[in-house]
């Protein structure tokens, strides 16, 4: 049976700062050229934005930020409840052209609280702000643009080294039927012969079809590692494989990960006006199926990747990063089950 989030893992905006915050970003969104300014300069307009939060959010933030215990916040009440958002866009580089704007700018205020919001130049198309929404023919693929099919245990990017310390899913339109569940790391009872086959840094991720990429060799990592009360994980259902030399052990070792992770789970339906903020270097998370409907008014989240180390970043050198280099190092084994 799945659990739920807690009162402490759940921040609600009052209905006067709902409103106060909407009316802020809307004026800040009327003051810009929205679509014609790049990543860097959406980011330094939604510094405009970081006065107008509510004192008790930045200190949920913080403390979300700071890891003390949370590995999921849940904001509420961060969009008018009434507000008409217009379709569902097309796709998930889709520009942003109406009263998404304002919602665009909601979203990096608050994730400006946890670090530089960032993205990848081979991920739709490199906008800092993508559209999670259902995409015709992509229904029963392993990204956020599926539907029909179980978007199965992952973590964003766990191919990469630099994949995000936190994800952000703010719903400007939701859908019954789905769930977002996530589990973190600290609550998995493994053994500790079996944590300690995960921590072998040979297990090979490979990159997922989100990512526009030639070179899509897969690379070695650990699944599960760090201190016991809070230890970090890099896991995917599809992309992830064991080490060549693994055995059964190592198949073992994911097959009871994999029933933790069921075990575990949180679930929850996003509302419009929430958001969703993840760690994921603690959390893995998937999503449920749900049936398209392809008329306007289909699931419609908008969702940032954070990067929560200012050194990280700076040397990364850019808010939207060049295609990621595998390590030479990495094995030329190919990943398990890419759908
Ligand atoms: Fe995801």
């Amino acid at each position: 049976m799945p659990a739920h989030l807690t009162a402490e893992q759940t921040v609600s905006l009052r209905p006067d700062e709902t409103t106060a915050l909407w009316q802020a970003a809307r004026d800040l969104a009327r003051s810009a050229d929205l679509p014609a300014l790049d990543a860097d300069g959406l980011t330094r307009l939604a510094c405009g934005l970081v006065p107008a939060l509510p004192p008790h959010l930045l200190r949920a933030l913080h403390a979300h930020r700071s890891g003390a215990g949370l590995d999921a916040l849940l904001v509420t009440g961060l969009l008018p409840p009434d507000q008409e958002w217009g379709s569902t866009p097309p796709g998930s580089a889709a520009p942003l052209t109406g009263p998404d704007q304002a919602a665009a700018l909601c979203l990096l205020g608050v994730a400006l609280q946890l670090g530089e919001p960032f993205t990848f130049r081979t991920f739709y198309e490199g906008r800092l702000v993508q559209h999670v929404v259902p995409v015709p023919s992509m229904e029963h693929t392993q990204t956020s643009e599926s539907s029909d099919g179980m978007l199965d245990w992952h973590v964003e990017d766990g191919f990469s080294p630099d994949r995000c310390d936190h994800v952000g899913l703010l719903c400007l339109r939701g859908e019954p039927a789905a769930y977002t569940r996530f589990t973190s790391a600290r609550d998995l009872d493994l053994p500790e012969d079996v944590r300690e086959v995960l921590r072998r840094p040979a297990f090979l991720m490979a990159p997922d079809t989100a990512h526009v990429l030639e070179d899509r060799r897969p690379v070695p990592t650990p699944v599960l590692w760090g201190p016991r009360e809070a230890p970090q994980i890099c896991y995917d259902a599809h992309y992830l494989s064991p080490p060549p030399d693994g055995g059964e052990t190592a198949d073992r070792a994911l097959r009871l990960l994999a029933a933790e992770l069921d075990a575990r789970q949180v679930e929850h339906t996003l509302a419009p006006g929430e958001l969703l903020l993840l760690d994921n270097r603690r959390t893995v998370h998937g999503r449920t199926p749900f049936t398209a409907r392809g008329d306007g008014t289909d699931r419609w989240l908008l969702r940032t990747m954070i990067c929560s180390s200012l050194p990280r970043y700076r040397e990364c050198g850019a808010r939207v990063r060049p295609p990621l280099e595998v390590p030479a190092a990495a094995s030329a084994t190919p990943g398990k089950g890419a759908p």
